[in-house]
């Protein structure tokens, strides 16, 4: 069923605490619970809030992920890192892979990656893998090839669901949106390398993030290919977030 819903997807970032977190979800369970059966929404959170996100959603159909994992599968002297089995085992669904706060601050790369997404599989928590293209990238012309270089490590992985987010790095938190041509082309090519890569069985979803917002959420899920939308800033709030979700049930046209 999710495989052919919209998906609507929270990132917090660094951001949060108990408090601002309980009024959030709170103010979410009332005004999206409707909108839950036909959306597939998530929120991935810090770390240290997942169990208490999941507490306070309880039963609500909302999923809380993780924002990263670590590379490290296993348990033991690795300080700091918050391995895949703990995710799942804290009640996360899925986690945030190579967002591009990721790749920039901890240089992570294809092979880091592939080990974060094999961890994911192995604990039964979905990845989303994030891809997109820095400013300078786009502008040399080189945005499909990167973007193809960042999906190639899935033909490591005999995968039959995959969750691409599409995030233009240059559209992050700028307030910029490529234009519906953009996201359309950019789309379609994701869609196509994943088939080409996972073979025509596979299941997708294929999200667009970046500066999306309440007044520009509907035109950009109408985009083909466009299958919902990962938001950082307009997550925050209940309000915005919950206009997003309710573009996100308009059928596409
Ligand atoms: P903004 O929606 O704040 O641009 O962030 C997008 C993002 O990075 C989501 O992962």
């Amino acid at each position: 069923m999710i495989w052919q819903q919209k998906w609507v997807i929270g990132n917090w970032k660094m951001n949060g605490s108990l408090k601002t977190n309980q009024q959030l979800l709170q103010a979410l369970q009332t005004s999206v619970s409707a909108m839950a059966e036909q959306v597939f929404c998530g929120v991935a959170v810090p770390n240290v809030y997942i169990v208490s996100s999941c507490q306070l959603l309880n039963s609500f159909a909302l999923a809380v992920g993780a924002e990263d994992v670590s590379r490290f599968a296993e348990y033991g002297a690795y300080t700091g890192e918050v391995n895949a089995q703990m995710l799942a085992d804290v009640g996360a669904r899925f986690a945030l892979v190579g967002h591009s706060e990721r790749r920039l601050y901890f240089q992570e790369d294809n092979s880091i990656l592939l080990t974060k997404l094999h961890n994911c599989l192995a604990a039964k928590i979905f990845p989303v893998l994030c891809v997109g293209e820095t400013l300078a990238q786009r502008e040399a012309g080189q945005e499909k090839e990167i973007v193809k270089a960042q999906l190639a490590l899935l033909s490591e992985l005999s995968l039959s669901e995959v969750v691409v987010a599409y995030e233009p790095v240059w559209a992050i938190g700028t307030g910029k949106i490529p234009t519906t041509t953009q996201i359309a082309d950019m789309h379609q090519l994701i869609y196509q390398q994943i088939l080409s890569l996972c073979g025509e069985g596979v299941k997708i979803r294929v999200l667009y993030g970046g500066s999306v917002n309440t007044k520009n959420a509907a035109e950009i899920l109408a985009v083909p290919h466009v299958d919902g939308a990962l938001v950082g800033g307009a997550s925050l709030q209940a309000d915005s977030f919950a206009a997003i979700i309710q573009a996100a049930c308009v059928p596409a046209l």
